[in-house]
């Protein structure tokens, strides 16, 4: 495996350059963005991302995973001093990546564009078979026979926006604001519904995760892990409560698949990614992929760079001192509104 080691500030240019090199994309190194593009997705690159078991499912799944909200917001530079989606080409290169480099697994969850942005690009690659795909069924769990429907309804939409007559992974998730107290803690008559679908052949293996609090995991364990077959929580360098629930997942067989790397990109906001911070993101996965219960970290990108740094994690060593810049990182406040519950529920080791 291979060790970064972090330079502050003094050889910023060679750092980079270096770095670039370790990840592939060494011969453009001080290019342009274009040619970047094209480059990085004719690279071929040694190292492979590996994989791990998935739990119960026994699934031998890429221990990185790309998708979900990256195909939905609005964060690539549009030319004219705003933002926009990823465009379906975009998302064939960066997925066709991915999975030259070992990547089997997509996520998405709620906005629409989740799915429809990689299913078309999947159908124009013709790569369907070569990955699990996830998709998140958001309803309030009210244990009403309405929630049956809600999710037939979710999951129909889903497949005609990935173009596919079935998913790998159907996930049960619910928002924020559907607390314990709104009454959807009861999965019953949705568990009846995912039997359903497992019966016609539409879904294949399922979980459920999202806005849950670390305290509500350990109860669904408890009441349902059972029953499903994986289950997805936050954890990052500063997000570190999974740490505490993992096990109790583990005592149930549940495959772990783990989200929000990096706070949404808040944690490596205004940090230089291009100089000091160098390779910050691929040790923030790497750090992830240290916990033996983690089968699968899944991550946001919405270029073809970030795609083939973050699976560079894959085979990356954390050095002392990259450990030593985690730290730092740790003691990044999250301060986005949007996401005041990874910092009030998920915050603590
Ligand atoms: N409801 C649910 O169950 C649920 C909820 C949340 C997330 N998820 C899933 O979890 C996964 C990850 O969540 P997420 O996308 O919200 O968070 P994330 O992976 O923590 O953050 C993704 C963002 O980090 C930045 N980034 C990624 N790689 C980078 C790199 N190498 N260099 C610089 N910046 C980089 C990008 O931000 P910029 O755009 O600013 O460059 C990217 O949009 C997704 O698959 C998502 O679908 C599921």
């Amino acid at each position: 495996m291979t060790e970064h080691t972090p330079k502050q500030n003094t050889d910023v240019d060679s750092t980079r350059r270096q770095f670039l090199k370790k990840i592939g994309l060494g011969a453009v190194a001080g290019g342009m963005a274009a040619p970047l593009l094209d480059d990085a997705r004719a690279a071929t690159t040694a190292h492979k991302v590996k994989c791990r078991t998935l739990g119960k499912t026994g699934l031998q799944i890429s221990e990185i995973g790309i998708g979900g909200h990256s195909w939905a917001y609005k964060r690539v530079p549009d030319g004219k001093g705003g933002l926009r989606r990823p465009t379906v080409d975009e998302a064939v290169r960066m997925i066709g990546k991915a999975i030259d480099m070992g990547v089997n697994f997509l996520d998405s969850c709620t906005a629409l564009e989740e799915s429809s942005t990689p299913g078309e690009a999947l159908k124009r690659m013709g790569a369907r078979d070569k990955v699990l795909v996830s998709i998140r069924v958001s309803h309030k769990m009210k244990g009403i026979k309405a929630d049956k429907q809600e999710i037939y309804k979710w999951t129909e939409d889903r497949l005609k926006l990935w173009q596919t007559d079935y998913v790998d992974f159907c996930l049960l998730c619910n928002t924020e604001n559907d607390t314990p107290q709104s009454g959807y803690w009861d999965m019953s008559y949705s568990i009846e519904a995912l039997d359903k679908l497992k019966q016609q052949g539409k879904i294949r293996f399922t979980g459920f995760g999202c806005h849950f609090t670390p305290e509500l995991f350990l109860q669904a364990f408890d009441k349902f892990g059972d029953y499903f077959d994986t289950c997805s929580m936050p954890y990052n360098i500063r997000h570190r409560a999974a740490e505490k629930i993992l096990p109790a997942a583990r005592k149930k067989g549940l495959g772990v698949i783990t989200i929000k790397p990096f706070s949404r990109g808040a944690l490596l906001k205004d940090r230089d990614l291009k100089g000091a911070y160098a390779g910050l993101p691929r040790d923030m996965i790497s750090f992830v992929l240290e916990n033996k219960h983690v089968d699968i970290c899944t991550c946001g990108v919405h270029t073809i760079e970030q795609t083939v740094e973050n699976l560079s994690a894959s085979w990356t060593k954390l050095s002392p001192s990259g450990r030593e810049r985690l730290k730092e990182i740790a003691g990044t406040c999250v301060t986005d509104r949007e996401y005041a519950w990874l910092e009030r529920d998920w915050r603590c080791a």
